[in-house]
């Protein structure tokens, strides 16, 4: 999709981070947006920071909501023509507590967010005959190294998705890219509290208060939300599938991919 002016795209969790990157990018290169997410200020914030730039509709939706989900989506195009252009992008992170509960919040926004803006976008895009799914995943999605069990699950499954989606999609001339970034500076780990599980005990919210700071002064230090942004608006102008946004994850792709390659049978 080289041209991308006059578009609309559509960004779930763009209010803030790096939704809130891909949405300056898109801005500046012309691309009208429509951003959900379900903190109300930060979208508030958002529509009026990057409607100086560009026509910018702002809705509050949980991506867990299927029903609003179509709805908000009828709503969006309305207001901004079609969206041909989805990002894929709210999602929450946390440590793993092995509880049914907290599986269902991890892999109900970052796995089945991801679904149910497919199911809501593609048959658009595929009856209007084009279009482009960015889906964030993260390097936590290529290797399970240094990350939650659940946040890697659920990335794990967005990646997967998106490779075979892509292979799915080339004969509709719909393009797929999946976002595998490093860290990030964000407050994702805050951010995720509004949703996430209540702590069970003193003890745990002490634990979780300190990876909260620890995790987040990490993520300080990595690349910039806007810097992401500029990376995504390339790879869907390019078609690239992978976008990965700095080599932290580089050895240990490379061990992962050496220890499948070793557990291949001999070759006959
Ligand atoms: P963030 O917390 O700054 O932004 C996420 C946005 O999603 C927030 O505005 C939040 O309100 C919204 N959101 C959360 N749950 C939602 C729901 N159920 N429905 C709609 N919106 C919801 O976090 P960040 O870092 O920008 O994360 C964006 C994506 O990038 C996530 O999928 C995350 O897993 C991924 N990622 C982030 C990395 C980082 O280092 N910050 C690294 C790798 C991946």
């Amino acid at each position: 999709m080289e041209d991308v002016k006059g578009r609309t795209a559509f960004i779930t969790g763009g209010a803030r981070g790096i939704g809130l990157g891909i949405a300056r990018a898109f801005a500046n290169a012309g691309v009208k947006l429509a951003i959900a997410d379900i903190d109300s200020d930060s979208l508030a914030a958002a529509r009026s920071d990057l409607g100086k730039l560009i026509a910018v509709e702002t809705f509050n939706l949980d991506v867990r909501d299927r029903e609003a989900y179509a709805r908000v989506a009828d709503e969006a195009e309305a207001r901004l023509g079609p969206v041909s252009i989805l990002c894929n992008n709210a999602g929450v992170a946390a440590a793993t507590r092995f509880t049914y509960e907290f599986w269902d919040w991890m892999l109900g926004i970052n796995l089945n967010g991801v679904i149910n803006g497919i199911q809501t976008f593609l048959p658009r895009m595929i009856e209007r005959g084009g279009g482009h799914i960015v889906n964030t995943a993260s390097g936590a999605g290529l290797v399970a190294e240094g990350s939650s069990v659940m946040y890697s699950t659920s990335k794990f499954a967005v990646v997967g998705l998106s490779e075979s989606l892509r292979r799915e999609l080339e004969p509709k001339q719909i393009g797929v890219t999946v976002l595998c970034p490093g860290p990030v500076g964000t407050n994702i780990v805050a951010n995720s509290r509004i949703t996430q599980p209540a702590a069970q005990n003193a003890e745990e919210a002490r634990t979780w208060e300190a990876v909260t700071e620890q995790v987040t002064d990490w993520l300080a230090r990595g690349v910039a939300p806007d810097r992401v942004g500029e990376m995504v608006l390339a790879a869907v102008k390019a078609n690239r599938l992978y976008v990965l946004t700095d080599r932290v994850m580089e050895k240990y792709i490379e061990a992962r991919t050496k220890a499948l390659l070793d557990a291949l049978p001999p070759a006959n």
